[in-house]
């Protein structure tokens, strides 16, 4: 990964920044997703519902939910969804009839142990602090509530990863150029620097209170499942 992180913003600014980003690419956000990944990303989702192993009719919230895909996903298994994000035009944008509403994922309007689940899509490197998340995340579950939270990775073998690298660094800001906003798609491939190793995103999930944690490669390496539960 580009471990160079610094023209990125931090803190405060990243927040305000990446807020303003999503209100501004929202209404093209599914388009370029799915043409982005060649529909994997549905598939990476469904895989994610279906690792969280929760019984029907749990209750499960999907954090930065974006357009609500996880929350779809989530109907279809027979959840009891709710999302949360805190960009306004992300969530005008949904298709999904799940109830979503405006938060910050770092200050959720839940009270404690309360939740069966939560998910999180390709949201963990937007965010400002991942501690800070992972304790919000254990604050609102019940003790054995799941987790999957899903985002992107880089493939191991090498010459996939150099595959990988062409397409995200030249490929995908010409696509995101074409079809919604060109510095969104730049800032796409540059924000993977935020995104610790994965050694070090188990051990913060571990040390917010959660046990069994696991991370899991999705074909072709390029997104990464971390699962685990609550103690
Ligand atoms: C790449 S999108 C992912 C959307 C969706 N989860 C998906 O799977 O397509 C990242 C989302 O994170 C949201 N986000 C980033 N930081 C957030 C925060 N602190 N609180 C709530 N939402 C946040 C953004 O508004 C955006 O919708």
């Amino acid at each position: 990964m580009d471990l160079d992180r610094s023209n990125l913003p931090e803190g405060e600014e990243k927040y305000e920044v990446v807020r303003e980003m999503f209100d501004r690419i929202a209404p093209r956000y599914d388009l370029v997703n799915r043409i982005m990944t060649f529909r994997l990303d549905v598939r990476w989702r469904k895989k994610t519902v279906k690792a969280l192993a929760l019984p029907s009719e749990s209750i499960v919230i999907d954090l930065a939910c974006g357009t609500g895909d996880f929350c779809i996903e989530l109907e279809k298994a027979d959840m009891f969804p709710l999302g949360f994000d805190f960009s306004f035009g992300m969530l005008e944008a949904s298709r999904s009839t799940t109830q979503l509403s405006q938060a910050d994922v770092l200050r959720l309007p839940i009270r404690e142990s309360a939740i069966d689940g939560v998910t999180c899509g390709f949201a963990l490197r937007n965010l400002t602090a991942l501690p800070a998340f992972f304790e919000e995340v254990a604050r609102v579950l019940k003790p054995g509530g799941r987790i999957g939270f899903l985002d992107v990775a880089e493939p191991e073998n090498r010459f996939l990863n150099w595959g990988h690298h062409l397409y995200f660094d030249r490929v995908v800001p010409k696509v995101g150029a074409l079809f919604s906003d060109k510095s969104a798609y730049s800032y796409l491939p540059r924000s993977f620097s935020y995104l610790p190793p994965y050694q070090e995103i188990i051990a913060m999930i571990e040390q917010a209170g959660f046990e069994q944690v696991e991370r899991k490669l999705f074909a072709p390496g390029s997104a990464q499942l971390f699962s685990g539960k609550k103690i």
